[in-house]
């Protein structure tokens, strides 16, 4: 039996159950397809928010989702929605966040890393503190789950490119949230671990800085990922 079938069935059975939501995921790149399909496909309803909720990319992002997925303006979507995804640039999700309007009571779930890239070729971390952080704090009413951000878009549609169990470290301040998210993960096929309060968001952040440097500077291109120890 293939490790992902494992993986799943494995999920499957320690999944915590949910409830189909309503999810707005704000992004239609890489990341925010790969969310949103596999959202989708635990039998949750995404409304993709866009730039250009009526251009090409959007609506072929949707029509790639299960379950009638619709683009919307961002804006838009997260009010229909009790669950936001950020997959945006790191550097804009601030405006991005404070442009969705109230998001009082809603969870985030936030996946962005806030990445400067320099010339010649090489990554900063842009940030004096992190994006969880910065999210929480442009949505103060909001429960902000950082998650997904240290795992590539393929190891989210696939993780067993990732040889190997791929675990995905959770830093939230809200508990139940927390649970909440951790079921999505254990559904991927992904394991879940807690890292602690939004404070240490920068933990995880910062890993994307490490990995992207590695990747483009010309050494063996390595993923770097959290794993348990026994
Ligand atoms: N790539 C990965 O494997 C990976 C893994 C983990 C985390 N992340 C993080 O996830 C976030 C998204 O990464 P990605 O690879 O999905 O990026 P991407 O492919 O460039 O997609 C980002 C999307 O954000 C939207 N957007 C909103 N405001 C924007 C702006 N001012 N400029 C450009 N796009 C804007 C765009 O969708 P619309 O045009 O529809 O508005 C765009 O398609 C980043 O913060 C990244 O660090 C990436």
């Amino acid at each position: 039996m293939a490790i992902r079938t494992v993986y799943l069935l494995v999920a499957l059975v320690f999944a915590t159950p949910v409830f189909a939501e309503t999810i707005a995921v704000i992004g239609t790149g890489n990341v925010g397809s790969a969310l949103g399909t596999e959202l989708a496909s635990q039998g949750h309803t995404i409304i993709y928010g866009s730039r250009s909720p009526l251009g090409l990319k959007a609506l072929d992002v949707a029509k790639k989702t299960q379950g009638n997925a619709t683009t919307s303006t961002p804006r838009e979507a997260a009010a229909d929605a009790a669950i936001v995804v950020l997959a945006v640039p790191g550097m804009v999700v601030e405006d991005v966040v404070r442009g969705l309007g109230d998001l009082s009571g809603k969870l985030i779930i936030d996946a962005t890393n806030p990445l400067i890239v320099e010339e010649p070729l090489a990554f900063t971390f842009g940030v004096e503190t992190s994006n969880g952080e910065i999210v929480q704090a442009a949505a103060p009413g909001a429960r902000v789950v950082k998650a997904f951000n240290t795992i590539t878009w393929q190891s989210m549609i696939d993780p067993e490119i990732a040889n190997g169990p791929l675990y995905v470290p959770i830093v939230r301040n809200d508990p139940q949230a927390k649970e909440l998210v951790a079921g999505f993960v254990k559904a991927m096929g992904l394991i879940p671990i807690n890292l602690g309060p939004i404070e240490v968001a920068h933990w995880t952040e910062y890993a994307a800085v490490v990995q992207l440097n590695n990747q483009f500077s010309g050494r063996v291109n390595y993923d770097l990922v959290f794993r348990a120890r026994d």
